[in-house]
């Protein structure tokens, strides 16, 4: 089937029944998106769907129409710049070994294009779905405290 990932056009071979978590890493090379948990429970998988987070490895093909726009990290840096968002997450070391980052990122995003000046609650309920094994979180909130506060300037 084809899909719309990242404002390109992709073909897919794979079955109706494969989840879109494989097609990305597997067939297209996407490894942006990363496999944690492959049960829909950590949120390492996330990518949006027409604005909303999803968890890749809990999309079957078959949920998928080709007209849905998918993105994945790989979308969010433009023109060879990062997103503000992933700049601040470098700025405020909230980065270790990163495998949680893409998924947090794409999270951070939805969360700011609702509500682009969030208290620590709602960014903590926001994130609450992606979990991380290595920061404690705190560095994650203040990243998206500093790109919020940069956004609204
Ligand atoms: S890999 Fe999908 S939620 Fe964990
Ligand atoms: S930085 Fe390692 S899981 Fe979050």
């Amino acid at each position: 089937m084809k899909l719309y990932i990242n404002n390109i056009h992709y073909e897919s071979k794979a079955n109706a029944d494969e989840t879109l978590l494989n097609v990305l890493r597997n067939e297209l090379h996407l490894t942006g998106t990363k496999r944690g948990c492959d049960i829909g429970l950590c949120g390492t998988c996330t990518v949006l769907i027409n604005g909303q987070v999803k968890r890749a490895c809990k999309v079957k093909l078959s949920q998928l129409k080709e007209t849905d726009k998918i993105l994945t990290i790989e979308g969010m840096a433009a023109n060879g710049k990062l997103h503000p968002i992933q700049e601040a997450f470098i700025e405020a070391n909230a980065i270790q070994c990163g495998f949680c980052t893409p998924g947090m990122v794409l999270a951070t995003k939805v969360l700011l294009d609702k509500n682009p000046k969030p208290t620590r609650d709602e960014i903590k309920r926001a994130l609450q779905g992606n979990l991380c094994r290595c920061t404690g979180y705190q560095q994650i909130f203040d990243a998206v405290e500093l790109v919020a506060r940069k956004l609204n300037k």
